[in-house]
């Protein structure tokens, strides 16, 4: 749930001419994570577990700078196709093939957002 934090945040805040596209750019960016997390609850609860109510922790840098929010949104995808990709395994492992197949779409999501920031950011 923090990426919802950080692309409300910057859709709200990004300025300059940029601003026109990055904002809307940015509250897709929330839709998508909302709709991931929502992904990730059904899957916490088919497994019987208890989803957390908690954010993680890492702070939310705040700026107006286009620059600094493409490269904090890339570091947020990053992390994020990465820990897809840890997960995956596991949920082939359990044989889940329904699971896997919501999550591998998720991991594709998380993936092609690294790619499109990444040209953004021409990294
Ligand atoms: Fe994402």
């Amino acid at each position: 749930m923090r990426a919802v934090a950080l692309y409300a945040h910057y859709a709200a805040y990004v300025s300059g001419i940029h601003r026109l596209h990055l904002a809307t750019h940015f509250n897709s960016e929330v839709t998508e994570s909302v709709t991931h997390a929502s992904t990730v609850r059904s899957a916490i609860v088919k497994l019987n577990g208890e989803a957390t109510r908690d954010r993680d922790p890492a702070p939310i840098v705040h700026t107006s700078d286009y620059n600094i929010m493409l490269k904090e949104a890339y570091k947020t995808e990053e992390i994020a196709a990465e820990t897809y990709g840890e997960i995956l395994p596991m949920i082939e492992f359990d044989g889940d093939t329904e699971l896997y197949d919501a999550l591998e779409v998720i991991y594709f999501d998380e993936q092609r957002s690294v790619e499109e920031l990444r040209m953004m950011l021409m990294v």
